[in-house]
């Protein structure tokens, strides 16, 4: 998201346009904590994880009274425009502001879960995958001198995508999506598979989506498989920091200069996305409603390629 910030920041400065940043997202611009910035404000930011704006979720926001207290802020230093990084929440607030208000959006997709439809990739997104296969890879070493079974957890509350990409990545035996329903026997039958063929251990990743997570899915297939030694991991919120890795850095980059120039060039309610390589701009009223599955390829490729 820094990167992001980044190249809106400097993007305004270089078209001539005053830019302000909002802390704490709807919250601050509620309470005011709006203030310009200058080109140094983004210097050394970009290598950074997190938001230096320290961006939320604000409930107020969902508020008529809060937003008329936003729209007085923004009115009291005469900002004609906002750009937005986040997801279907800060979009559907973006748009009941503007039916009431009048005030612009144009929104760049900020969320590791890649699960927004309009762009490819979404802000953090390879970012979280290669922090979980790194951990996927170390776990492996243990799986491997110990003979064990892994169920290792990964984010995604309501998306399989940092799953599919790390677990094939990472080589995993299985992969489990909320997407698509995956039988306990289905599990079963993977290791004992595996087994049959003289593999000694197995990694399935679980998207924290997937019912119960690895803890129940863990726990379950234990009692029905005791002669296994199994064990749970869950990834957690690691995920959501760290360096950000060159592809993010660059898709930031583009989605932020591009939401700017949208802004500047008059488009409204809609998200900068990237598809097939090319900016896009695609309405907030798409971006709320529709989904973006998971190819079904991948989920093939997982089971082939794990034999
Ligand atoms: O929405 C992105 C996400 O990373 C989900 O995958 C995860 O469930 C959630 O955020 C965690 O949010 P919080 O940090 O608020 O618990």
């Amino acid at each position: 998201m820094n990167a992001c910030i980044r190249a809106v920041v400097r993007g305004a400065i270089y078209y001539g346009v005053e830019v302000y940043g909002i802390r704490h997202g709807y919250d601050g611009m509620i309470r005011g904590e709006v203030f310009q910035m200058q080109s140094y404000s983004v210097s050394n930011i970009i290598q950074k994880g997190g938001t230096i704006l320290k961006s939320a979720r604000s409930k107020e926001f969902m508020t008529k009274e809060g937003r008329a207290k936003a729209y007085e802020q923004l009115q009291k230093l005469g900002i004609e425009g906002i750009v937005a990084i986040g997801g279907n929440g800060t979009f559907t607030g973006a748009l009941v502001f503007f039916e009431e208000y009048e005030i612009p959006t144009v929104g760049a997709p900020g969320t590791i879960d890649n699960d927004l439809y309009g762009t490819d990739h979404t802000i953090g997104y390879d970012t979280a995958v290669n922090t979980a296969l790194d951990a996927i890879d170390k776990i492996r070493d243990t799986a491997d001198s110990h003979d064990r079974i892994f169920f290792i957890e990964v984010m995604g509350r309501d998306s399989g995508y940092i799953a599919i990409q790390s677990g094939i990545a990472g080589g995993a035996e299985l992969v489990m999506v909320p997407e698509t329903f995956t039988p306990f026997e289905e599990v079963i039958d993977t290791l004992r598979e595996g087994w049959s063929r003289s593999k000694s251990s197995s990694i399935i990743v679980v998207a924290e989506g997937e019912e119960g997570g690895a803890a129940e899915v863990g726990t379950k297939i234990k009692q029905l498989f005791p002669q296994a030694d199994i064990r749970i991991t869950n990834l957690g919120h690691v995920q959501r920091g760290g360096a950000p890795t060159a592809f993010d850095r660059i898709l930031a980059s583009r989605l932020g200069l591009g939401a700017l120039e949208g802004l500047i060039n008059g488009q409204k309610n809609v998200m900068a996305g990237l598809i097939n390589n090319q900016l896009v701009y695609t309405p907030f009223v798409d971006t709320i409603r529709k989904s973006k599955p998971i190819s079904d390829d991948l989920i093939r490729m997982v089971k082939i390629l794990s034999i």
